[in-house]
């Protein structure tokens, strides 16, 4: 593919502040490219970040057809930059696509795209090891002009980056989870295994609901019976027995194939873990958590990596787990994780991928 790029002059360009957050703040840069049935994708460029312009008919803005990817790359002390696992996340922006009719990138266009955008705003990727990374976020929009009902004929891809902090304000702390006892995220034959932009806005209604009782994250249940634990917010979930033992819902077909919870499935044995992936009960979590079998509760996704979990609430009856405090193992493999992202612990799965100049 080539690339077209028109990049800002010198002086204009800015670099990582001191200050950013999570989302906020955006690099310099953006790749766009656009797809038609006639000539598939094409007029691939790099652009100073700036507005798209869409018809107010785009079927995006009627109908949802919207995918979209989180990954990140992080700074290594020697200087370089690592990508965490971008051919997995592209292979899953591509499953999304398979989904929501919406046609698929060339994976290694696609990388081609990030590595040359990023090496572009080489300077928005931030310095500190203190959890913070450049977070990639590509995306799919169908901008046909259709109002009728119906997979759109074109489409917009395009990638987007920002220095990004810790997820939660509140960093390492252990976060509060109210679990959804009537409102449903996805089920199973609709869509909640793709990263699609509708599930997030269904999932908002509760969120702000439960953030006024002071509750961080919602966890879902399934929607059939009410009963499994399916994920957490925009994270996986996993539930440590007695210190050794962790276990995370099997994938049902509506939870996302989180890439982190790939990831931790794969490392935590290594670390000596036993971990499997099962279909779990919320009353049985809940009885272990009070029994204090189960040690440690944590989510794990891309923009949070590990994050404990120190409550959950269910119909207003509060279990606390660990005193509300983060454990060993969520710290042990939150350490092994971002020290192979970052470049300090040997990467033996072949995860990362040096940024090319
Ligand atoms: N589940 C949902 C709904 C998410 O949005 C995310 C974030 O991407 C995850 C799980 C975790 O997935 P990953 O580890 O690939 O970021
Ligand atoms: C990610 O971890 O990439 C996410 O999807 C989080 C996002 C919803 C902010």
């Amino acid at each position: 593919m080539s690339i077209k790029i028109t990049s800002l002059e010198e002086s204009k360009r800015g670099s990582c502040p001191k200050e950013y957050g999570f989302g906020t703040v955006f690099s310099d840069h953006m790749f766009t490219q656009d797809y038609d049935q006639k000539q598939g994708w094409h007029d691939a460029e790099i652009n100073p970040y700036h507005n798209l312009s869409l018809d107010p008919t785009a079927a995006v803005l009627h109908y949802g057809q919207e995918i979209f990817e989180g990954l990140k790359a992080y700074h290594r002390a020697d200087g370089q930059i690592n990508l965490f696992r971008p051919e997995a996340n592209c292979e899953r922006f591509n499953l999304s696509a398979k989904r929501m009719v919406m046609p698929a990138v060339d994976v290694n266009q696609h990388l081609e795209a990030m590595h040359k955008l990023i090496n572009l705003d080489k300077n928005w990727v931030p310095k500190t090891a203190n959890g913070s990374s450049l977070y990639i976020r590509p995306t799919m929009i169908a901008t046909s002009s259709k109002i009728g009902l119906g997979a759109a004929a074109q489409y917009k891809h395009f990638i987007l980056t920002m220095p990004a902090g810790p997820y939660f304000a509140g960093g390492f702390n252990p976060i509060s989870v109210y679990i959804a006892d009537t409102y449903r995220r996805a089920v199973v034959g609709g869509v909640g295994e793709a990263k699609t932009g509708g599930n997030y806005a269904a999932s908002l209604f509760i969120s702000e609901e439960v953030a006024k009782k002071g509750y961080t994250q919602v966890l879902w249940l399934d929607a059939i019976e009410g009963r499994y634990v399916e994920e957490v917010g925009a994270m996986n979930i996993c539930f440590v027995y007695e210190g050794s033992r962790i276990v995370t819902p099997s994938l049902s077909g509506s939870i996302l194939r989180g890439i982190t919870r790939d990831s931790i499935l794969k490392l935590a044995p290594t670390l000596g873990y036993d971990m499997t992936e099962e279909q779990l009960d919320i009353h049985q979590i809940l009885s272990d958590i009070a029994s204090g079998k189960i040690t440690e509760v944590f989510g794990c996704g891309t923009a949070a990596v590990i994050s404990p979990v120190g409550k959950l609430c269910l119909k207003g009856k509060v279990y606390e787990v660990n005193g509300n405090k983060s454990g060993p193992v969520s710290k042990h493999l939150y350490d092994q994780l971002t020290g192979i992202q970052y470049g300090t612990v040997e990467d033996a799965f072949g995860w990362t991928q040096l940024l090319k100049s």
